[in-house]
């Protein structure tokens, strides 16, 4: 399975990829997660890429388009297949996604967008939490953990995102529709992409998602 799973800040990639990525035995790459990692080592890197991310705009396309080729070069675990949250979010990071996998006879299968209207979406960023090694995402409201504040496997304590503000999601979600609603319209063009209404809980989203491996493939 190879894919690419799409959505607005909050709409339940992270949610959903790591069900895919049990169900399918892929490999899950979160180009958010990875910056996040970066920010964490303090690299320079890192340093650039938190404050782009807390006025949420984009990372160049030219360093993520790096970091997704390092990735699908070297990960053995990619060579079975892959879903990538978070990336493309450009048509330009699309394009050289498709000429990056034509290079290993590759080619993307699904892009699934995960569909939510942009007024749901200030409840589910300003209540998350997230275990920061492992990118797991609860919700102090609608997935909480079964002891606050802490992750359910590591019992590590779990913390809030700074970009997680209603502020900066406003900015991230100008930064969505115009960079990244595009790169659905690419999809759409190529014949692989499905949209999936995520308004809905965790579980039906997660049936309709395995809906659409069974009709397109
Ligand atoms: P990134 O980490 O990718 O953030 P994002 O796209 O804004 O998406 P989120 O992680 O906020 O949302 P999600 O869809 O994963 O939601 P989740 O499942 O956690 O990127 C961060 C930043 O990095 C970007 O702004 C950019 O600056 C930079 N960046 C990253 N990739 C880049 C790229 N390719 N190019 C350039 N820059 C890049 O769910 C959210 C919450 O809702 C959770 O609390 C969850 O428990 C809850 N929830 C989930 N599903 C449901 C449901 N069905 N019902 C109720 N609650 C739910
Ligand atoms: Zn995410």
């Amino acid at each position: 399975l190879r894919m690419v799973l799409m959505g607005p800040p909050g709409a339940g990639k992270g949610t959903q990829a790591p069900n895919i990525k049990d169900k399918f035995n892929v490999c899950h790459l979160a180009t958010g997660d990875m910056l996040r990692e970066q920010v964490k080592q303090g690299t320079d890197l890192g340093k650039q890429a938190k404050k782009i991310m807390d006025q949420g705009g984009l990372v160049s396309d030219e360093i993520m388009v790096g970091m997704i080729q390092q990735q699908l070069d070297e990960n053995k675990e990619c060579a079975l297949g892959f879903i990538l949250d978070g990336f493309p979010r450009t048509v330009p990071q699309a394009e050289k996604l498709d000429t990056m996998l034509e290079k290993k006879d590759q080619k993307l299968e699904h892009a699934i967008q995960l569909l939510v209207n942009d007024n749901l979406l200030v409840s589910r960023i300003t209540g998350r939490l997230i275990h920061p090694a492992s990118g797991r995402s609860y919700h102090n409201e609608f997935a909480p953990p079964k002891k606050p504040m802490t992750d359910d496997i590591t019992g590590e304590p779990l913390i809030q995102r700074s970009d997680d503000t209603a502020d900066t999601l406003r900015k991230r979600l100008v930064t969505y529709h115009q960079q990244t609603d595009p790169v659905a319209e690419y999809y759409k063009t190529k014949g692989i992409w499905t949209g999936i209404d995520a308004a809905q809980s965790p579980k039906t989203v997660w049936s309709s998602l395995l809906k659409c491996f069974d009709e397109q493939k």
